[in-house]
């Protein structure tokens, strides 16, 4: 297949295309992993020089770019190009598409395309319209890609007309939407992990496992995203997508092969057979949040409504947890628990299979949390895996202590762990689609969180509970857990601290 093509990022003046998209497209030109022929053009409002883009990009990359190659920055650079528009001004896409013309026969690309909305959700449909209405979308001189960011929609309704109105001018194969939790390795793992040992199938279910938790704390605030946040909360922000898709891959049956469809055909069930949230459970099966100002470590962090551009008054919840069931017979009665949150203590993704306890207890165990072995997959940071088991400890009697039994990637010489952005756009240079979520999956999602969306936004008698910056969120939390001796785990930031003091 021919990769040669122009790349389009729109919103390239912003935090996303500096911080990960341009570093990520650097990093496959390192590797050798971009074409022979590419251009990247950034489009935005902000008056900038290709000169200027240049430069602001170049240092983009110094920072934010993992490693210490700079050897072929300069040369990279020559293939940035910047064009200024304004996103609703049909104008602006005429004179895009003569540039690209231009650009395509002095260069000698075909008409190969890929249209990045690195913009505010406000965008997304407006520019692939505009982009449509220009004749961009047609794939009579090369494929045409549109990748969309999340969220896609911003409940169940306006995702289902944002569905209606990019279908109208492209195709499902020409959409990708992009879900970075997607793209990371440690989250494909999950497919390998399952998939690849036959040890686990036999105890991936209800007959084995207790409960399953996923959980992603992020230990900084809002920063300055507070004009996009403050109207998505943790809820639409990471639960929506991220969440959902780590639960799609834990929860999904075995594909009948790799192919991107079976994969995605698996992870879709898995949503259509979300237990439906009763509006009047919801207070039950739900805990929101919101930080507020506190010391951490001796100093002072704002709360939430003090940061900039939000609400002095703001509802936005920061903190998020949810308790769910599965609607089938691998999954059915197994409790899966969610929750995310910005200002916790630390910064960690991981999952977490609690199994379920001997049936009948010969040493003597504190409580079920201590009985339940537990395989901890960490997504992130200190990627691996760790299974806590119940060894004798030495000496008289029979004591029982868990001791954890972990591999991490920083063990594995020589191998360098992708960033997801890196792994997303290579494939979709690529035209491959498994890792990109598809709509009937987005809308399922929507479904499924639509009566928590609701209560939340309609009920003032469901709490956002206040919790202090630097903690693990509200504790009533841990009020999902039906049991009194389970909670949540607590991780520290290295995996291999499970279990012991840490520092956060
Ligand atoms: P920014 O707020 O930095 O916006 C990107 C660019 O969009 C701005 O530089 C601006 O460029 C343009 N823009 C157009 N209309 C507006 C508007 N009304 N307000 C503000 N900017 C506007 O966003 P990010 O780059 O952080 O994010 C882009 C998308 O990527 C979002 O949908 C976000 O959800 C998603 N995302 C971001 C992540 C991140 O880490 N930043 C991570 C994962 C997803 P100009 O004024 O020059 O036109
Ligand atoms: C983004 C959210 O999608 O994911 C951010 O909009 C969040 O609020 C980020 O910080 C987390 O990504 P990661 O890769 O750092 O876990």
């Amino acid at each position: 297949m021919d990769t040669n093509h122009i790349h389009v990022i729109f919103g390239a003046s912003g935090d996303l295309a500096k911080r990960k998209l341009i570093p990520a497209l650097y990093s496959l030109y390192v590797q050798n992993l971009m074409p022979e022929k590419f251009l990247i053009v950034g489009a935005a409002r902000t008056d900038i020089s290709n000169d200027g883009f240049r430069e602001l990009m170049g240092e983009s990359i110094k920072k934010f770019y993992r490693y210490d190659d700079f050897s072929k920055l300069n040369e990279f650079l020559k293939h940035l190009f910047y064009e200024k528009i304004q996103y609703d001004d049909i104008n602006s896409y005429q004179n895009l598409s003569d540039k690209l013309n231009k650009f395509r026969v002095d260069k000698e690309i075909n008409g190969n395309s890929i249209f990045y909305l690195s913009t505010p959700p406000s965008l997304y449909d407006v520019i692939p319209l505009n982009l449509a209405l220009v004749g961009l979308n047609n794939e009579s001189d090369g494929w045409k890609r549109l990748i969309i960011e999340k969220p896609f929609g911003y409940d169940l309704y306006s995702a289902l007309k944002l569905k209606e109105m990019l279908l109208r001018n492209w195709k499902e194969e020409q959409i990708f939407r992009i879900d970075h939790y997607l793209g990371k390795e440690t989250v494909q793992n999950l497919l390998v992990t399952r998939f690849s040992n036959g040890i686990f199938e036999p105890l991936w279910n209800r007959n084995y496992i207790h409960h399953i938790e996923v959980t992603s704390a992020e230990k900084i605030g809002v920063e300055n995203r507070g004009g996009y946040y403050d109207n998505i909360g943790a809820l639409r922000d990471m639960i929506q997508n991220h969440l959902l898709q780590v639960v799609g891959l834990i929860a999904m049956e075995p594909p009948s092969s790799l192919e991107p469809i079976f994969i995605r055909n698996e992870i879709l069930k898995v949503f259509q057979s979300l237990h439906p949230i009763k509006i009047e459970e919801v207070p039950f099966v739900s805990v929101r949040g919101q930080y507020i100002s506190s010391y951490v470590n001796d100093e002072y962090v704002k709360g939430y409504r003090e940061e900039n551009n939000i609400s002095p008054e703001s509802k936005t919840e920061t903190y998020a947890a949810l308790k769910f069931y599965i609607d089938n017979w691998r999954w059915g009665g197994v409790p899966f628990y969610v929750r995310t949150g910005k200002r916790l203590p630390t910064q960690v993704t991981e999952v977490v299979i609690h199994f379920k306890p001997t049936p009948h207890f010969l040493f003597s165990r504190k409580n079920i949390y201590e009985a339940c072995n537990k395989l901890i997959i960490r997504i992130q940071p200190d990627e691996g895996m760790l299974l806590e088991i119940g060894i004798k400890t030495p000496g008289q009697g029979f004591e029982v202590q868990n001791i954890d039994l972990d591999f991490r990637y920083s063990e594995l010489r020589n191998q360098r762990i992708p960033e997801a952005y890196e792994r997303l756009l290579y494939d979709t240079i690529n035209g491959d689609n498994t890792l990109f979520a598809r709509t009937e999956e987005v809308i399922a999602a929507w479904k499924f969180l639509t009566p928590i969306i609701e209560a939340w936004k309609n009920n003032p008698d469901i709490p956002l509970y206040g919790y202090p910056a630097g903690t693990w969120g509200p504790l009533e939390a841990n009020k999902l857990f039906e049991d009194k001796n389970i909670t949540w785990h607590y991780p520290c930031r290295n995996l291999s601290d499970n279990n012991s003091y840490c520092e956060l």
